[in-house]
């Protein structure tokens, strides 16, 4: 099948594999969207932070977590003790997957399935070669997902500092070279913070799960 492993550069810095994701057509989902959404940050990041997909925010202004789930993150992330500016923020998913309102023009997020995981997952694995970070941080079930494998249980495994998955995450991969963070943590996405009925609560857990990632580094 065709994936973004088709797509990458020779170069492996994370310039040209900005550039080269910008003409990904590893699966179908670069035909609705308005363009691909690379990750960001610091390129010399200790810790990267890995989201779901672009939303619609996202989608338009072509950068990571810049909307409503991003300002949950940002503010999550400076409550645990972690700067933004000395991370590197991405997603599992480079486009941007939605179905049409039924009526009016808002675009409804939709969850990213297997197929394109995989297929997306070469930049994600690209992207952690280049910046090479000591821990990696997933922010929900699809991200998990996307490094651990499909069978992963978020809630049976947030918050703790997991070992690296033996090869679920270079699957496939081994054109970018290699880089598996020492630590793994997975945590809740931040939307599903904006989505909780106990909202205090969600937030509460993110930030608890975030400061075990902080405390990891320092
Ligand atoms: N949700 C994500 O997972 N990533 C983004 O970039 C924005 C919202
Ligand atoms: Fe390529 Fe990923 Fe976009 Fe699919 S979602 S077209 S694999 S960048």
């Amino acid at each position: 099948a065709r994936t973004a492993a088709d797509f990458l550069p020779e170069r492996t810095d994370l310039t040209a594999l900005r550039e080269a994701a910008g003409s990904c057509q590893g699966c179908d989902l670069y035909r609705d969207a308005t363009q691909t959404v690379f990750g960001a940050g610091d390129p010399n990041a200790r810790v990267v932070l890995v989201g779901e997909q672009p939303g619609d925010v996202e989608d338009r202004r072509g950068e990571p977590f810049v909307g409503p789930a991003g300002g949950v993150l940002d503010r999550a992330m400076a409550d645990a003790g972690i700067d933004r500016v000395g991370t590197y923020v991405t997603n599992a998913v480079k486009h941007f997957k939605f179905v049409p309102a039924e009526r009016g023009k808002r675009r409804l997020h939709k969850t990213p399935g297997r197929t394109e995981i995989v297929a997306c997952r070469p930049w994600l694995s690209a992207e952690l070669a280049a910046v090479r970070p000591e821990l990696l941080v997933c922010l929900g079930a699809t991200a998990s997902k996307a490094v651990f494998g499909p069978a992963f249980k978020l809630t049976e495994r947030r918050g703790v500092l997991l070992p690296p998955p033996e090869e679920e995450l270079m699957a496939g991969q081994s054109e970018a070279g290699e880089h598996v963070p020492s630590a793994i943590l997975a945590t809740i996405h931040p939307s599903a913070v904006l989505r909780a009925l106990d909202r205090d609560e969600a937030y509460a857990g993110l930030v608890a799960d975030l400061r075990v990632a902080a405390e990891s580094l320092s």
